[in-house]
């Protein structure tokens, strides 16, 4: 699949599994998904465009490498993405954060948005969107949609498992940006969880079921 990563490092598939397990507690799981935010967090951002900076160092003077450019933007798909945001932002803790909250109407089954807030400038900056599952990928391309409106322009979505549906609704919607991922599950089972995912991201990070 085009524009797809799969981040394959052992340490972040050993996390999942343990993530996967229904076993494993809510502040383990938790705890957990920061961690590995942090390892996709590092590949999504490896190319990220740099520039030198005159600094001295107590020997003597050099050019030293320095990111380039506006402070990213991570935006968190409501609620779960708060779940990774975390994470990231341990990694990247001067980038800039916003929230694209959205919930399904039950009738035309389409994304409808009850939250948005992103910061400025978002036509300069590498926008990070975060959710941890790209399932139906209606929502996700929904919230890029409203991101695009805003002005971005150079977007990367972020998530801890993808569904080949959500996948191919991404790459249709948007495939001008690139996802990464830890895992491409098989498929959606009728509800439209993810096989063999691990259940509902929210409840198992907030304990609420
Ligand atoms: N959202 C979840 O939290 N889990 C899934 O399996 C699909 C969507």
């Amino acid at each position: 699949m085009d524009n797809l990563t799969i981040v394959k490092h052992p340490l972040v598939q050993h996390k999942l599994t343990l993530m996967r397990d229904k076993s494993t507690p809510t502040a383990v799981f938790r705890q957990l998904l920061r961690e590995i935010s942090q390892f996709l967090a590092y590949e999504i951002t490896r190319e990220l465009p740099m520039t030198t900076k005159a600094i001295e160092t107590p020997i003597e003077a050099m050019d030293a490498p320095t990111l380039a450019g506006k402070k990213l933007a991570l935006v968190s798909i409501l609620r779960a993405g708060n779940g990774m945001l975390d994470g990231v932002l341990e990694l990247v803790p001067s980038a800039r954060v916003g929230f694209v909250g959205l919930y399904r109407d039950e009738e035309t089954l389409k994304p409808v948005q009850y939250y948005f807030k992103a910061p400025e400038s978002l036509e300069n900056r590498l926008v990070i969107a975060v959710d941890p599952m790209l399932a139906t990928g209606n929502s996700s391309a929904a919230a890029i949609d409203l991101l695009k409106q805003q002005g971005a322009n150079n977007i990367r979505f972020l998530c801890l498992l993808a569904a080949p549906e959500g996948v191919a609704r991404m790459q249709e919607a948007h495939p001008d940006v690139p996802i990464v991922t830890a895992a491409l599950d098989r498929e959606l089972n009728d509800k439209g969880y993810i096989l063999p995912g691990l259940g509902d991201a929210g409840d198992r990070m907030f304990g609420t079921k």
